[in-house]
């Protein structure tokens, strides 16, 4: 499949694009900036040994791509949103962004309720977005000398968009789960800023959460 992530500069958009890269998605690395998509998307091709990740300012990226990744700090997810709504109203799109406050830190959505509803908000009732990955960390994604495990849930309100984002998660070697509703965003999403204090807490750097019963 093909992927624009945009964001990928980061440590968590790159790491999705490294992992998805080497199981063969063409993966398009989206920045503000051209020339840091490009050279991001060098340095991807090397450390993955792949040749199927290129660089694109975010609208050509996300316009060239059949799925497009959001993947900015909450400060830019508004305006990123807005920008290329034309564009992102007619794909399916996956959120993984997680509103944080700070000192102390802490889940602050917006007034929708989680950024992937102000992202359904922006996009139109009839878009196509999931949200997931929000328990997975950067530090495990970027260490390629690790398989990944662990368990992600994917939210959203278009079946086909859900599937496809399970099987992606899937695919590198994540169990993914189909739970729900967006409207359950707000739950996945809040459960970052939990995780970072219980990293902080127990010397980790990646905790996850595991669903158990099946
Ligand atoms: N880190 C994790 O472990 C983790 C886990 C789950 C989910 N997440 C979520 O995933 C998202 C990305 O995480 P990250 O750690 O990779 O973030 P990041 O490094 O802070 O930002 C990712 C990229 O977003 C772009 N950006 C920065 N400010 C922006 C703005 N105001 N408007 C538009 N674009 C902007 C930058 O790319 P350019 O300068 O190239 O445009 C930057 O390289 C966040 O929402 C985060 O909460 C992170």
């Amino acid at each position: 499949m093909k992927l624009a992530i945009l964001g990928a500069t980061g440590d968590m958009g790159y790491g999705l694009a490294l992992r998805l890269a080497q199981k063969g998605h063409e993966i398009i690395i989206g920045s503000r900036l051209e020339e840091k998509a490009i050279a991001a998307a060098e340095k991807a091709r090397e450390e993955a040994g792949v040749s199927n990740v290129f660089g694109m300012a975010n609208s050509e990226a996300a316009k060239n791509a059949e799925l497009i990744v959001i993947s900015v700090p909450t400060a830019g997810h508004r305006a990123l949103l807005e920008e290329l709504k034309a564009t992102l109203a007619e794909k399916p799109v996956l959120d993984i962004t997680i509103p944080f406050a700070f000192k102390p830190l802490r889940y602050a959505p917006p007034a929708e309720g989680s950024n992937a509803l102000e992202t359904k908000a922006i996009l139109g009732d009839n878009s196509r977005v999931a949200a997931g990955f929000h328990t997975i960390s950067a530090s495990l994604l970027t260490d390629l000398s690790h398989p990944l495990s662990g368990d992600t849930l994917i939210v959203g309100d278009d079946a086909d968009t859900i599937d496809i984002v399970v099987e992606l998660a899937k695919s590198i070697g994540l169990n993914a789960y189909n739970a729900g509703s967006l409207l359950f965003s707000g739950v996945v999403e809040s459960l970052t800023p939990m995780l970072i204090g219980m990293n902080k807490r127990y010397g980790s750097n990646h905790l996850g959460i595991t669903v158990t019963g099946f």
